[in-house]
Order: C-alpha cells, then sequence, then structure tokens
C-alpha cells in the first residue's frame, strides 16, 4: 500500500498568498465597488522589452524552418546563453567557465531543487524571515521536524532584525547549507562585501555550502555592494549562486533562470568537480533543458541593447520603490529596502501585527501588501510592499496611504 510523504504533512499551513487572497476577496464581497490596490506579490507588471519580443520571435521562427528547427537541447541550457552569462559575471571581475553555468526554467526551481543534492542529514541555515521556498522544500525533503511556534525544529533560524540592519551574523554552531539571499526578499536589504565574506570564511572552515539566490542583484544601484557572492574571495571554494531573467527583464511568466556550480566546491565527502557533477546529473534526470524559444529571448536580454532596454523598466520599478517609501516616510511610518531593492519593508505601527496591519491597510486604504510574517516568525510586526506594479497604481495606493491611514 503506498503512503504519502507524510513531511507534506509538516508544512505549515494556510500558504501566504492564497490567505491574502482570500481576505482580499471577502473584503471586495462585502465592499462591492471598492478598488483594491494590490501591492503585494512581487509579479511584474510592465511589458517585455523590443529587443526580448524581437529575441523570442527569432525563436519561433527558427523552429518554422528545416535548417535550424531544434528538438531537445542540452539539458544545461544552450551553450550560447552559457556563454553570455559567463561574460555577465566577467563584468563584474569574476571568472565562471560556461560549464559552471546551468540553464533553468527560473530561480524558484533552482532554488527548491538543489538541496536533491545535499545528504539528507545536512543541517540548514536560513534567514528568518525568507524567501518561503528554501525552508519549505527541506521540510519537505525530511531535514527538519515539526513546525513548533512557526519554527521548524531542525532547521538554524539566523534573525534578521534591525540591530543588524536585516542581514545576520554566521551561525554560532556548524550548519552545512546556508541560504542568503540578497538584495532580500522580503525586507529589502542588501548584503555588504564584509558581511558575505564572513559566510563564505565561515563555510570553508566548517566545510558548508552557500545556496547564494541573487534574483534581485540587478536592482543594486549602490556600487559598493556585491552583485554576485562570487565577487568574494574564495566564494567559488564554497558557494553556488542563483539567479533568474524573471526581475531583471520581466520573465516572471516567460521562466528562465540559471545557477552557477563551481567546479572548486569542496565538501565533507567529496573532491572538486563532484557538487557540479552532481547538479549535472540531477538536471539531466529530472528536467530536459529550458525552452529553446525562451532561451533565444533570454540571450536579447543579455545583448547591450536587451540590457539598456530593461535597465529602464528596473528604472521605472525602482521609482516606484522610492515613491512608496517616501510616502510611508511622510505619514511617519518607518521603512527599511527600496533602495538597492524593489521591496520596501515596514515596521507595523502601535505594535499591530502582521496580519492585523494587513486588514488595517485593506479597510482603511484598499491596499494590499505582505504581511511579514508569512516569511517566519522573524518577519512578524513588519509588513512588505513591492515596487512591481504600474505607476499610476503606486501613486494612487500611496495617496490612499497619506489621506486615510489612521495612525
Ligand atoms: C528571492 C527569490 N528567489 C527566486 C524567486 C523566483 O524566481 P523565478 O521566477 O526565476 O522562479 C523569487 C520570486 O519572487 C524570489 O523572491
Amino acid at each position: 500500500m503506498v503512503k504519502i510523504n507524510s513531511n507534506y504533512n509538516k508544512l505549515a499551513a494556510g500558504y501566504l498568498f492564497p490567505e491574502i487572497a482570500k481576505r482580499t476577496k471577502l473584503f471586495l464581497e462585502a465592499n462591492p465597488g471598492v478598488t483594491v490596490m494590490k501591492l503585494g506579490i512581487g509579479n511584474t507588471t510592465e511589458v517585455l522589452v523590443p529587443s526580448v519580443i524581437e529575441g523570442l520571435k527569432k525563436g519561433v521562427e527558427k523552429l518554422a524552418k528545416l535548417d535550424t528547427y531544434t528538438g531537445y537541447g542540452d539539458e544545461q541550457g544552450n551553450t550560447a546563453l552559457r556563454e553570455a552569462i559567463a561574460k555577465e559575471y566577467a563584468k563584474l571581475g569574476v571568472s565562471i567557465d560556461p560549464s559552471e553555468v546551468f540553464v533553468s526554467d527560473g530561480a524558484k526551481p533552482d532554488s527548491g531543487n538543489i538541496q536533491s543534492i545535499f545528504s539528507s542529514d545536512a543541517v540548514i541555515a536560513v534567514q528568518d524571515p525568507a524567501y518561503p521556498v528554501y525552508v519549505d522544500t527541506n521540510v519537505i525533503a525530511g531535514r527538519t521536524g515539526e513546525n513548533e511556534n512557526g519554527l521548524y525544529k531542525g532547521i538554524v533560524y539566523m534573525p534578521c532584525n534591525e540591530e543588524n540592519n536585516f542581514f545576520p551574523e554566521v551561525p554560532n554552531k556548524k550548519v552545512d547549507l546556508i541560504y542568503l539571499c540578497s538584495p532580500n526578499n522580503p525586507t529589502g536589504a542588501v548584503a555588504t562585501k564584509e558581511q558575505l565574506q564572513s559566510f563564505v570564511d565561515y563555510a570553508i572552515k566548517n566545510k558548508a555550502v552557500i545556496i547564494f539566490d541573487s534574483a534581485y542583484s540587478a536592482f543594486i544601484i549602490d556600487n559598493s555592494i556585491p552583485k554576485s557572492i562570487f565577487e568574494i574571495e574564495d566564494a567559488k571554494k564554497c558557494a553556488i549562486e542563483i539567479n533568474s531573467f524573471s526581475k531583471s527583464a520581466g520573465f516572471t511568466g516567460v521562466r528562465l533562470g540559471w545557477s552557477i556550480v563551481p567546479k572548486d566546491i569542496v565538501v565533507e565527502d567529496s573532491e572538486a568537480g563532484k557538487i557540479n557533477a552532481l547538479w549535472n546529473r540531477r538536471q539531466c534526470t529530472f528536467f530536459n533543458g529550458a525552452s529553446n524559444i525562451v532561451q533565444d529571448g533570454g540571450l536579447a536580454a543579455l545583448s547591450e541593447q536587451g540590457q539598456k532596454e530593461n535597465q529602464e523598466i528596473i528604472n521605472y520599478y525602482m521609482e516606484n520603490a522610492r515613491l512608496i517609501k517616501e510616502g510611508l516616510e511622510s505619514v511617519g511610518l518607518k521603512c527599511f529596502g527600496g533602495v538597492n531593492a524593489p521591496y520596501v519593508w515596514l515596521k507595523t505601527p502601535n505594535g499591530l501585527t502582521s496580519w492585523e496591519f494587513f486588514d488595517k491597510l485593506l479597510n482603511e486604504c484598499h491596499v494590499v501588501g505582505t504581511p511579514g510574517s508569512g516569511f517566519g516568525p522573524g518577519g512578524e510586526g513588519y509588513f512588505r510592499l513591492s515596487a512591481f506594479g504600474h505607476k499610476e497604481n503606486v501613486e494612487k495606493a500611496i495617496a490612499s496611504i497619506k489621506e486615510n491611514l489612521k495612525l
């Protein structure tokens, strides 16, 4: 008799975004005719830039002719795209061999799947709060105990709070897999070179591996902030980096990302090259490569013109972030992030819980955001507003907050 993977039963009930949708729906049913302004989900809203549209069309047209048609491609991605991604790292002064680049259908699948190449007894450490995928996929894989008061037994939570500028200290005990995200979702915080160096030093000393999620690296404007963990000395010996075309080029629905798995990584029981070989094996077994059409779109996004065009969209979202942050601050709310990241993280006023503030913002201002507690217990008492949206919508939302929020 087959049984289910009972680890799924450990997952904390009620995923964040369905709960937000449920409360929003109930509000709209009770208040017909009211329009709500959504600054909740980190979903892109602006259309793909002309270069990318051309790239995608080229990909489609290639499939219409016998001499350019392709079927299955390389599981690791097209050579030209792997080389183009490696060249982006060269611009940062980082040497990545194209064989260390694995093209995928996004950063979410990669950040969820990567744990499968590590031992089932690996101890994981996560930032608290964090993008939920890191924790949930390790729960499903059986690396944790039950959830108690929002914390899974067996996970080492690294608190991110106002005192440490929302970037944690290295763990004070030995862990094996460390998830870091900078620029951070949900806090909008970025890690400095020194902070990342301390994690790299820790990882090398403890033969741990850092999974570095840099999905929002394109939003960094401060030149002193690393866009890649590989800008840190020796990071290639201990880190895997995951990135995406979703936020930098509007590919949230198109689907394309990549992971860099350096050959220099050494862990407790394996020699250099093994981690790269294992990820290759994993991808060849479970994945049949990203869409050939989409990869042509990705190549176009990395062209000089594509990057120029996409930078304008990034600037557009970052102008939204500025409007949100300044608007909230003008009514006396305490805000973080929103400078090198498309998320503004605000402290809920008057000691309200994250969900109490969600209801207040929805009822008084008709604005939907994301309760910080949905990202882990460390997010309680905070709230995330996303800069992904049409500027007019953001302006309306901020005007409504300024006019209607009762503090
Ligand atoms: C930190 C982080 N990583 C990864 C992703 C997902 O990226 P993708 O669309 O490439 O799967 C998101 C999406 O919101 C994210 O916030």
